[in-house]
């Protein structure tokens, strides 16, 4: 599939380049293709392609969108993103590891009144970017979960392909206010690791009988 990435940050590269190295052609969404994160993803994989975005999303089959949260107003209210899947890859953090949108409603329900011409399916919000880059824990008979959540079924088909393709077992949670609930696994997560020195590559499973 063609993926368009808008943000190859920390997480973006991460995925990307995991989606790269399993057959996906990666183009970087951004209206400055010079920006030192685009260059720098670049000279770490030289197949990534990149373009401005509106001109990514025209060409590319599914989107992530892996941006600092609070700027995702702005880059998400030009364009058009004529049906395709967005993955929404964002947190709202707030101060003090908070829910920068005092938990009323989630991140991911703004990314969709921001880009309404958008499916948006909340994904790989749930873990530090260290168990995007190497999601393999084989020393274990279960797969890493990723939950995910939105409205589209054939959108969150799309992204369950794409995750199964990077090792994690893949559990619905439902419509995309479920999102609210996975950030808050999210900041769970964040404060176990980031503030009380928990290692990093640790995940949640989903176990059921
Ligand atoms: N870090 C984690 O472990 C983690 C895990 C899960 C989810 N998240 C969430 O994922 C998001 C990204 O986090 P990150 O750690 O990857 O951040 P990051 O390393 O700072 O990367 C942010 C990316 O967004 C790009 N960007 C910013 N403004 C843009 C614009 N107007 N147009 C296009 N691209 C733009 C940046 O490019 P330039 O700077 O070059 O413009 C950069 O590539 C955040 O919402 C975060 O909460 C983070």
């Amino acid at each position: 599939m063609i993926l368009g990435f808008i943000g190859i940050g920390n997480v973006g590269f991460a995925i990307a380049d995991s989606l790269q190295k399993k057959g996906h052609h990666i183009i970087i969404a951004h209206d400055n293709i010079g920006s030192e994160s685009v260059l720098k993803a670049q000279s770490k994989n030289k197949n990534f392609e990149a373009l401005p975005i509106q001109e990514a999303i025209d060409k590319a089959d599914v989107l992530f969108l892996a941006t600092p949260f609070f700027e995702n107003e702005s880059i998400l209210k030009p364009i058009d993103f004529r049906s395709k899947t967005l993955v929404d890859c964002t947190n709202p953090v707030g101060k003090g590891i908070s829910h920068g949108l005092a938990s009323e409603m989630s991140g991911a329900e703004k990314v969709q009144e921001w880009a309404p011409t958008a499916n948006v399916v909340k994904a790989f919000t749930i873990y530090g970017f260290e168990n995007l880059i190497d999601s393999n824990f084989s020393n274990y008979d279960t797969k890493p979960v990723m939950l995910i959540a939105g409205n589209s079924e054939t959108a969150k088909k799309e992204v369950t392909s794409l995750t199964n393709d990077l090792g994690f077992y893949v559990k619905d949670t439902g419509s995309l206010d479920q999102a609210l609930h996975l950030e808050h696994m999210t900041l769970l997560w964040v404060k176990m690791v980031r503030r009380d020195g928990h290692h990093p590559n640790f995940v949640w499973g989903y176990l059921e009988r």
